[in-house]
């Protein structure tokens, strides 16, 4: 259990040094930028443009996910994870859709060699490995890998027409992007696999209340609210935000106690940072705090 703790404090120290050692990326890019997405859109939004905003734009696929697309996703948050004034990002699609899963004609003729030497679906990770946090705002369907591309963000807001689903067994396969391990992690057994077995829908307010989405607001304010929820976040130590995703996500990933142990080192070595001091400082001298994510 020692070795436990010591490897979740140079785990946490890691963290650190590699926050530290990020380097500023000049170029800020946005719609207008040198960037040609054929299948994204990208922009900075918020009062402080410090809230990234990726737009999955394949309306009439309704965001299928064909390999094109979840490239340029991959190297967006990519790019947006080193630009050092990016405090959290926005994933969002349509007001139809924010995916409507995998792309099935792209994938129709696939065999299972095929499958298993390219390691298909492996590259889809890239939002699940992010380390700035990551918001799903989601209007319209939200199915297969739209659903599980959801679930790999941090916080998923939903507009008031959302629906999420795990139809894949209507087409002869099963989730393969975590839908049947995110999706029964947060919303227990017998919902996952209702879902999963019978490939029905949820709606928006079914998802908040199953714990799925964080929050419900009407479609039209979803990505605004999404924003502000981001720039909330940004005004905390961007270093320290990262540190509580990751000691978040670890509860997903090990026992409580391993967690626990994991939790407990991480908030000890918040006090190597100067966000840390500068917090406590300003709050025992009744002022805002600066945060210089050192
Ligand atoms: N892949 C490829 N194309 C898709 C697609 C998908 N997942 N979903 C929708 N489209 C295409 C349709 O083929 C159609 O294209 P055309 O106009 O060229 O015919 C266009 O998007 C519009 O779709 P619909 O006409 O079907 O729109 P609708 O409003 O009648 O229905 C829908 C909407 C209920 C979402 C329906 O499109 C649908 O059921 N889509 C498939 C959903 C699905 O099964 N997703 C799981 C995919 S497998 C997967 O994701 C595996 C994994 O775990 C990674």
């Amino acid at each position: 259990m020692a070795n436990i703790a010591k490897i979740f404090a140079s785990r946490a120290q890691g963290v650190l040094q590699a926050a530290a050692r990020q380097p500023q990326v000049a170029t800020r890019f946005s719609s207008s930028s040198t960037n040609n997405w054929e299948y994204i859109k990208t922009e900075v939004a918020g009062e402080g443009k410090n809230v990234a905003v990726i737009t999955l734009n394949r309306p009439k696929a309704l965001n299928a996910l064909c390999n094109g697309l979840m490239k340029e996703l991959s190297t967006a948050l990519q790019q947006f994870g080193k630009d050092k004034t990016i405090s959290a990002i926005v994933l969002t699609g349509s007001e139809k859709a924010f995916a409507a899963g995998a792309d099935i004609k792209e994938m129709v003729g696939n065999t299972y060699s095929q499958c298993i030497q390219g390691n298909f679906l492996n590259d889809w990770t890239e939002v699940a490995r992010t380390q700035k946090p990551i918001i799903a705002a989601v209007n319209g369907y939200a199915l297969g890998g739209g659903c599980e591309l959801a679930m790999m963000c941090d916080i998923i807001y939903a507009g008031d027409k959302a629906k999420f689903g795990q139809p894949e067994i209507a087409l002869g396969t099963i989730p393969g992007a975590g839908g049947t391990q995110r999706l029964t992690r947060v919303v227990g057994k017998s919902k996952a696999m209702e879902m999963c077995l019978t490939g029905n829908m949820i709606g928006a307010q079914e998802a908040e209340k199953l714990g799925l989405a964080s929050k419900v607001v009407p479609a039209d304010q979803l990505l605004g609210e999404a924003v502000k929820l981001g720039e909330k976040i940004g005004t905390h130590s961007n270093l320290i935000v990262q540190l509580c995703k990751e000691a978040v996500n670890t509860a997903y990933e090990t026992t409580l106690q391993e967690g626990l142990k994991f939790e407990r080192r991480t908030f000890h070595a918040t006090f190597s940072t100067s966000d840390r001091k500068e917090g406590m400082t300003a709050f025992a001298e009744k002022r805002p705090a600066k945060f210089t994510n050192e």
